[in-house]
């Protein structure tokens, strides 16, 4: 074996790669490509001094630290302005045309899918990929090459003899619909946690610390433009920039067109697009014209973030029709029960969608809802599938009516006073307010038992496992290592996790209890102001309406949760579990901000959450929107809407310097 051969082997390799991922052909038996990549390995770990940057064994490398490296990008990643209509799309051109001193429809117009993703920088060094990195601010990115790597359709080294010295690749990193689905499938398996669409989905698996995990999810990546480019080669036109990328290994769109600027063209492509896009392997979630010619690009330049030569004109929310089948009632954790629509599954805004929420009884009042009408449904990016008419009445109608007693536990259920709501009366002896109170108590912002997810922690209770909060902590290895897919070692993986959880803080205890209205924040009022248990356990009313942003109706369920038999036993038993917290340190605080509302916005050098925490511990609260009652914006780079609300409105407005500087004040040194 020769380093020649084995370049021939690589070489081999990459084609097959190739034509797989990007040309959607298969040249090869499974069989034979195995073999062939066993052989590179082979080979590999008999020379390791001869492997090559673009092995394709090197696409899943070592995991990343838990932080990643920051990258600026030598050209500033730019952004899109939006249109919303055709007169939007209409009037940009228009626009340009005049700064352009020409006719608008001499304009030479390029239009492409938006693709749904996340976008990427890949920064290429006399053809070989040196680096993949995220948006980030437009200036600053982070360096996510472990899992760029993983991308089959980025080759590693570009199809080229002679490549330009540096070549920036700027595209869409996305997941295709069907492995959205797939790895949705999955997630609910094994923890509960789903990714709430294929964007998220991608923007999460990029940010992977585990390049393993990232090339199970087969994310893929279509380029858009170039960044920084040192090369020979001269551009004319952006759809020659296409056509050479495509010759360099990557997958270009084949929905993209060229055409001149009328109205008519633009209205006809932006409709071939939409009928496209229920049929596409990828979610788009509009379209995007660009003027094609390099030399009126750059006559036009940018304004703020984006190019005055590019626009994207968006979709508006998916709406479709389908048929309400039943409407079943689902028991919360606090017994509040929520009717559920199920529909005849549907596919909208990239996933196929066979639940939606109905909120309450008086909303399907409301929508005149019964079972078996066509209904129209909405979804539209993150947002739950949500019925937003009846579009015809069924002639077999069915009125759809709160059951008198719970679904789960057969207690009788009550309206709650004043309220839209229903609630099970069951309480601890009601299966789904326990699986729930569960849930909850094992998640994230409470206990956070990493291992304890939602599906399995429904299978314990089902078998009758766990049937309280503190049987978590009776959990034996044999009660989960006999469950289906667990084994011995998962199990005690899972129980070393519950162990590890036992140390936590008052403020997090106190949140998982679950007491109505006592959220994280509450919860951290709560235990700063009595500072142990034994003194909240046994205060009254008056005491509590002492904590700050303690209200009667949130006094009032604290002192009902602690008067209750069950509640205190409760929690004598997780305590004889071994739960425990060390005192926190709560001082009486030096709040010289209290009463402030501060608004956060644009981007911030300081991590957010430093700020938000910072601002807290100074007593300001931080919202997330701009009203008149807002004390001050702290702005940061490119922002945007809040600012503009925020002087509109007259409000103080600091940027981050000054906002440095005031901390100062305080002795606190960010
Ligand atoms: S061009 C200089 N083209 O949309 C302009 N962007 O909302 C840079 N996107 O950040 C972008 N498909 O992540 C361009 N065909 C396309 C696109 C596209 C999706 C994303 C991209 C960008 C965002 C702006």
């Amino acid at each position: 074996m020769s380093f020649a051969t084995y370049c021939q082997l690589v070489e081999k390799i990459t084609q097959w790669n190739y034509a797989y991922h990007v040309r959607d052909e298969s040249l090869i038996e499974d069989a034979e490509y195995d073999a062939a990549f066993i052989q590179l390995q082979t080979i590999e770990m008999a020379h390791p001094e001869w492997v090559l940057p673009e092995s394709p064994s090197q696409r899943v490398g070592a995991p990343a630290s838990s932080s990643f490296q920051k990258i600026t990008h030598e050209m500033k990643m730019l952004s899109l302005s939006n249109a919303f209509s055709l007169s939007d799309t209409w009037d940009f051109f228009v626009k340009a045309a005049k700064e352009l001193e020409c006719d608008v429809d001499t304009l030479p117009i390029l239009s492409e899918p938006k693709l749904d993703g996340l976008a990427i920088s890949l920064r290429y060094e006399k053809g070989i990929l040196r680096y993949g990195a995220t948006r980030g601010d437009g200036q600053i990115g982070e360096d996510v090459t472990h899992t760029i790597k993983t991308i089959a359709s980025i080759p590693l080294k570009l199809f080229t003899q002679d490549p330009p010295e540096v070549f920036e690749v700027r595209g869409e990193v996305f997941m295709s619909k069907a492995v959205f689905e797939q790895i949705n499938v999955l997630a609910q398996q094994e923890n509960g946690r789903l990714f709430v669409n294929p964007r998220n989905a991608a923007a999460g698996t990029i940010r992977q610390l585990n390049p393993k995990i990232a090339a199970e999810r087969a994310l893929q990546f279509m380029p858009y433009g170039i960044g920084a480019y040192l090369g020979e080669k001269v551009f004319t036109a952006h759809s020659q920039i296409l056509t050479y990328l495509n010759t360099l290994g990557f997958q270009i769109n084949s929905n993209t067109r060229t055409f001149n600027a009328t109205e008519r063209a633009f209205d006809e492509d932006y409709q071939r697009m939409a009928a496209l896009r229920e049929s596409l392997p990828m979610e788009i979630d509009g379209i995007v014209y660009k003027i094609d010619y390099l030399a009126l690009q750059q006559q036009l330049g940018f304004i703020a973030r984006s190019p005055k030569w590019a626009v994207a004109r968006k979709f508006p929310a998916q709406m479709v029709k389908t048929t309400l089948l039943d409407v079943i009632f689902q028991v919360g954790r606090t017994g509040v029960l929520t009717p559920v629509a199920k529909l005849k599954p549907v596919f909208v805004g990239g996933v196929t969608v066979s639940n939606a929420t109905l909120h309450n009884m008086d909303e399907i009042e409301r929508l005149g809802l019964c079972i078996g009408d066509e209904v129209e449904i909405h979804r539209a990016g993150d947002v739950i599938p949500k019925v937003v008419s009846v579009v015809a009445q069924s002639e077999h109608r069915q009125r759809i009516q709160m059951p008198a007693r719970c679904p789960i536990c057969q207690s009788e259920v009550n309206r709650i006073d004043n309220q839209a709501a229903y609630r099970c009366s069951g309480g601890l002896i009601c299966g789904a307010q326990i699986a729930e109170r569960i849930i909850y108590y094992a998640s994230r912002d409470c206990m956070n038992i990493k291992q304890l997810g939602r599906v399995l922690i429904e299978t314990l209770c089902e078998q009758g496992v766990l049937n309280s909060v503190a049987a978590i902590y009776r959990l034996t290895i044999a009660d989960i290592a006999r469950l289906d897919g667990q084994g011995e070692k998962n199990a005690t993986k899972i129980l070393a996790a519950i162990d590890a959880s036992k140390k936590t803080t008052f403020s997090l205890f106190l949140t998982a209890l679950g007491i109505s209205e006592v959220g994280e924040e509450g919860a951290k009022n709560i235990a700063r102001y009595f500072k142990n248990l034994t003194a909240l356990r046994t205060a009254d009313i008056e005491t509590l309406l002492q904590v700050p942003d303690v209200g009667a109706v949130t006094a009032k369920n604290i002192h009902a949760f602690f008067s209750q038999q069950e509640n205190n036993q409760l929690i004598d038993a997780l305590l004889a579990a071994g739960v425990h917290w060390n005192e926190e340190n709560f001082e009486p605080r030096y709040t010289p901000l209290s009463g402030q509302i501060w608004v956060l916005t644009g981007t911030l050098q300081l991590p957010r959450k430093v700020v938000k925490e910072t601002l807290e511990t100074l007593g300001a609260k931080v919202s997330g929107s701009v009203s008149a009652k807002t004390t001050c914006v702290l702005a940061g780079e490119l922002a945007g809407s809040k600012l503009l609300q925020a002087q509109t409105l007259g409000v103080d407005i600091i940027n981050e310097t000054q906002f440095l500087a005031l901390m100062h004040t305080f002795d606190i040194n960010l």
